[in-house]
């Protein structure tokens, strides 16, 4: 039998570059090797924790699909599916839940970061509407502002892998933590009521943290669009978000994360792009400058998204025959995860 992989993207809005590089483009890839039992899902229950408008939900969770598919997810070759149609990924939260520390929860870096965007979000004027006073600490106005699906985020993603008995999960780097927590919740469940679960490594891509283009020092994120390159930019945005990236001093291509964080962000995405070797790269443009170099790399990307953005044109024509793939999806995803919740209900005594 074939080791499992299991990955999800939440429909929360555009994808962009780093979602491409960091997890999208490996999922291609790692489901084209032949070496895995691959299984993709639309993450909405975990989208729900962030405000959301429901007359888009619908819309987001087909273009998530639509992107899977674009890309090359191929439901002959894996299961793709929706996480809120199979039933399994709640229970298995909420059994989690039963043994997860809070203290762990409290100190995953995904939930600080998240609940202090919320709370820039809130002004002195809104804190004072909802009744805070001006003495109410940064950090009760941030519990008082967030919502405890939030908070659990970490819990019902390990539920996602551990149903699965996956062994392997392609992501970026910032859900090591949640991964690790998913291992520990794995070993924690197995000693309490013997083996039931496996615990899952990592799969990173050369690309694990992508970074933003106005700023190399953060993230590229949906959070800060102003940063990202989105995979459904036009061949003109790409020109103008590649000249317009932050560059470094100097004028040398070359590769240097320390002292040339913005040259070598590009040069990531470059060599991705294009399966060339940084060291080939940096040879190419020895004696050139910047300018020549992000033409070059517009060229690049636009040449990368093409036939995806062609593929999503098509796709999104066609609307029920996505809907189909994703219906025969949840009924496999169904199958499995109905066996699995019987097994784990057993070892804790809810089933005899
Ligand atoms: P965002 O951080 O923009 O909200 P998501 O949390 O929806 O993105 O991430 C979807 C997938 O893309 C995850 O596997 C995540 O680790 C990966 N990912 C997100 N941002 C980046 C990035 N800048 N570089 C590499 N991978 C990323
Ligand atoms: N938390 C992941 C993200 O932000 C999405 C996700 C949910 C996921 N459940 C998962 C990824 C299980 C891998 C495995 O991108």
């Amino acid at each position: 039998m074939k080791p499992i992989l299991v990955s999800g993207i939440q429909p929360t809005g555009k994808l962009h570059l780093g979602n491409y590089l960091g997890a999208l483009k490996n999922f291609v890839e790692l489901q084209n090797s032949n070496k895995y039992s691959s299984y993709f899902f639309i993450a909405d229950y975990h989208s729900l924790t962030e405000t959301f408008d429901q007359k888009e939900k619908s819309g987001q969770i087909l273009d998530i699909m639509i992107n899977f598919l674009a890309a090359g997810l191929d439901p002959k070759k894996s299961v793709i599916f929706l996480q809120s149609a199979i039933p399994a990924h709640a229970e298995l939260c909420w059994i989690l839940n039963t043994i997860t520390p809070f203290g762990e929860l409290r100190r995953m870096t995904q939930f600080k970061d998240k609940t202090q965007v919320i709370f820039e979000y809130l002004d002195i004027k809104h804190k004072n509407e909802r009744g805070y006073s001006d003495e109410v600490s940064d950090e009760l106005a941030i519990e008082l502002a967030t919502n405890v699906g939030l908070f659990d985020y970490p819990v019902l993603m390990a539920a996602d892998i551990l149903l699965y008995d996956a062994a392997f999960v392609p992501v970026g780097e910032d859900q090591l933590q949640h991964l690790e927590l998913t291992r520990t919740l794995a070993r924690k469940f197995n000693s309490k009521f013997s083996k039931t679960f496996i615990e899952p490594k990592p799969l990173l891509t050369e690309v694990p943290r992508l970074m933003s283009l106005d700023d190399p020092t953060k993230k590229m994120s949906k959070s800060r669009p102003q940063g990202c390159l989105f995979l459904d930019n036009s061949p003109t945005e790409i020109k103008a978000k590649i000249q317009n990236a932050t560059t470094d001093s100097g004028k040398e291509i070359k590769y240097d994360e320390t002292h040339k964080p913005g040259i070598s962000n590009l040069l990531l995405i470059y060599s991705s792009l294009n399966n060339e070797s940084i060291k080939s790269i940096e040879k190419k443009f020895i004696g050139k400058g910047y300018g020549d170099f992000k033409k070059s790399l517009a060229e690049v990307i636009i040449k990368a998204l093409e036939p995806f953005q062609k593929n999503k044109k098509e796709l999104s024509k066609n609307l029920n025959s996505v809907k189909k793939i994703i219906e025969i999806g949840n009924k496999k995803a169904l199958e499995i995860t109905g066996k699995k919740i019987i097994q784990i209900k057993e070892k804790i005594g809810l089933i005899w």
